[in-house]
């Protein structure tokens, strides 16, 4: 059983410049096929399960004993972390109970007083159950689960008041969106990156992990030096996403399905699902967290 709480393996890999890979799971297969990869790879990881993601699957007992189970039965020997990706309050608290070693509490489109008080409270409740925790400022643009953000910069000061919480690592607006980046992107915005985790390292004494979302298409080399810059950890969820389908269009194109019994749902969604591994395998290529178990 390698089941833990987030807070050592994204401080180790803070500490050591390279980033953990978050990795958002969708159902049963996509859970086995993240197993896999962090298995091969020997790459600690984040399990991620967005809000929309549990109720699709069943609920928060559902999913923290689907990966519990599954981490026995395929005898995995890397740390892996539930996570519970952009939760809300209350989604905070029902993951903490379900059995979730790690939860993002979002509250960035709240005020700034009442994200830092809830963010607070939450962080008080899953230190009693030893589960990390991840908030956020500014904000993350893009659309996810029907959340949409305009993707706001995080001003310095709210980030060392976050992370004054007693939080494990803060996820900031540098510029990320999430989903598909448009041709006219910007880019990280790696100055504020880097005046951000100075700051909020020197406010609480210790390397402060930042977790930089959004993080399919973005090019590696801004990956790589946002990792230089005290990213800890990137979260995965659209690469995977574009591969699936892909692979699941690609087998139709060319009429396999069509052949023998590849009808049977084992067989027909197989290339979706390779084609998810091969896409998780590149990222941890860029993020350095191979070997790192
Ligand atoms: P992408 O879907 O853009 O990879 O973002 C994932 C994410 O940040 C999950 O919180």
């Amino acid at each position: 059983m390698t089941i833990m709480n987030a807070k050592q393996m994204i401080q180790n890999a803070r500490e050591q410049q390279y980033a953990i890979s978050a990795f958002n799971t969708n159902n049963l297969e996509w859970t086995q096929a993240i197993l896999r990869v962090a298995k091969e790879r020997q790459a600690p990881t984040l399990m991620a399960i967005s809000m929309g993601a549990v109720k699709y699957m069943g609920g928060f007992k559902v999913v923290a004993n689907l990966v519990r189970n599954l981490d026995e039965a395929m005898e995995i020997d890397v740390p892996i972390a539930i996570h519970l990706d952009h939760g809300t309050f209350e989604g905070a608290k029902e993951a903490i109970d379900a059995g979730f070693t790690s939860v993002m509490f979002d509250g960035s489109n709240l005020p700034l007083a009442e994200n830092l008080t809830k963010t607070a409270e939450i962080v008080e409740l899953a230190k009693k159950s030893n589960v990390s925790v991840e908030a956020e400022v500014g904000s993350i643009g893009g659309e996810e689960d029907g959340v949409v953000g305009d993707g706001e910069i995080a001003p310095i000061d709210d980030a060392i008041q976050m992370a004054q919480t007693g939080i494990d690592f803060l996820a900031a607006g540098i510029g990320n969106i999430h989903g598909q980046y448009p041709e006219n992107w910007n880019g990280l915005h790696l100055d504020h990156l880097s005046e951000l985790s100075t700051a909020v390292s020197n406010a609480v004494n210790h390397p402060m992990p930042i977790v930089l979302h959004g993080g399919s298409g973005i090019p590696d080399d801004q990956i790589k030096q946002a990792i230089q810059l005290g990213v800890a950890k990137v979260n995965v969820n659209t690469e995977a996403q574009l591969a699936f389908h892909q692979g699941i269009r690609d087998y139709v194109l060319s009429n396999k399905d069509l052949e023998g019994k590849n009808y049977d749902p084992r067989k027909f969604l197989k290339p979706g699902f390779s084609a998810i591994e091969q896409a998780l395998n590149e990222r941890i290529d860029v993020f350095g967290n191979a070997n790192k178990a």
